[in-house]
């Protein structure tokens, strides 16, 4: 049997090179590169931004029965800006190769007994949201992610310029109390409340 080439009588160079190829690999984790607690937190984000959503779009068809379409128009918008920020939040995880997680949203409360107690609700929400983010700001420093740092900055804006918004609301309604005729002119001025163009925002007009 001379002359017949074994399929094992490989040139040196080539055993050597099989015998890298054949190593057992380290296990790729293409998803490690956003820190696990960080990832768990911008997940729970998502869920909290759909929370509120879910909590404006209650106050929005609680104002529905009254006369204040206005005020009605004004939760609405806020419930559809809420959903783009869980959108913001789901494409930045997609983004980072990360991995999503919904989660399930809790039934939001619809029982208030005026205007300014649902708007007093509002500023609640918006704080314990503002509240989120800092906290996930803190990770992100934390894990020395400067990538979700820099995309957080956007929601440590957006809350500033949200509370201010629904406080200047409690403000007002502070200031009418009762008045009919007041209620129906700031109605009318939260009517014309739009979304901003281009990032699916909004704010008063
Ligand atoms: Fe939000
Ligand atoms: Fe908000």
């Amino acid at each position: 049997m001379e002359g017949l080439p074994g399929r094992l009588q490989l040139p040196v160079r080539a055993a050597k090179t099989l015998s890298l190829d054949t190593q057992p690999m380290l296990p790729y984790n293409p998803r490690m590169d956003l820190d696990t607690n960080l990832r768990v937190l911008l997940n729970e984000q998502i869920n909290h931004e759909m929370s509120s959503s879910y909590v404006y779009l209650a106050m929005s068809s609680w104002f529905e029965e009254t006369p204040y379409s206005g005020f009605a128009q004004w939760m609405y918008t806020q419930s559809l800006e809420e959903t783009d920020h869980a959108m913001k939040f789901y494409h930045f995880l997609v983004d980072r190769n990360a991995q999503v997680n919904l989660m399930a949203i809790g039934q939001p409360h619809a029982e208030y007994a005026s205007a300014l107690d649902v708007f007093k609700a509002s500023l609640e929400q918006e704080q314990k949201v503002t509240s989120q983010i800092h906290n996930l700001y803190s990770a992100a420093e934390e894990a020395r992610d400067h990538e979700t740092k820099n995309f957080l900055n956007w929601f440590l804006d957006e809350q500033v310029e949200e509370e201010k918004n629904v406080r200047d609301m409690i403000d007002r309604l502070d200031l009418i109390g009762e008045n009919p005729v007041g209620l129906l002119q700031l109605d009318q001025e939260a009517a014309r409340r739009k979304p901003i163009s281009g990032g699916g925002d909004a704010g008063m007009a």
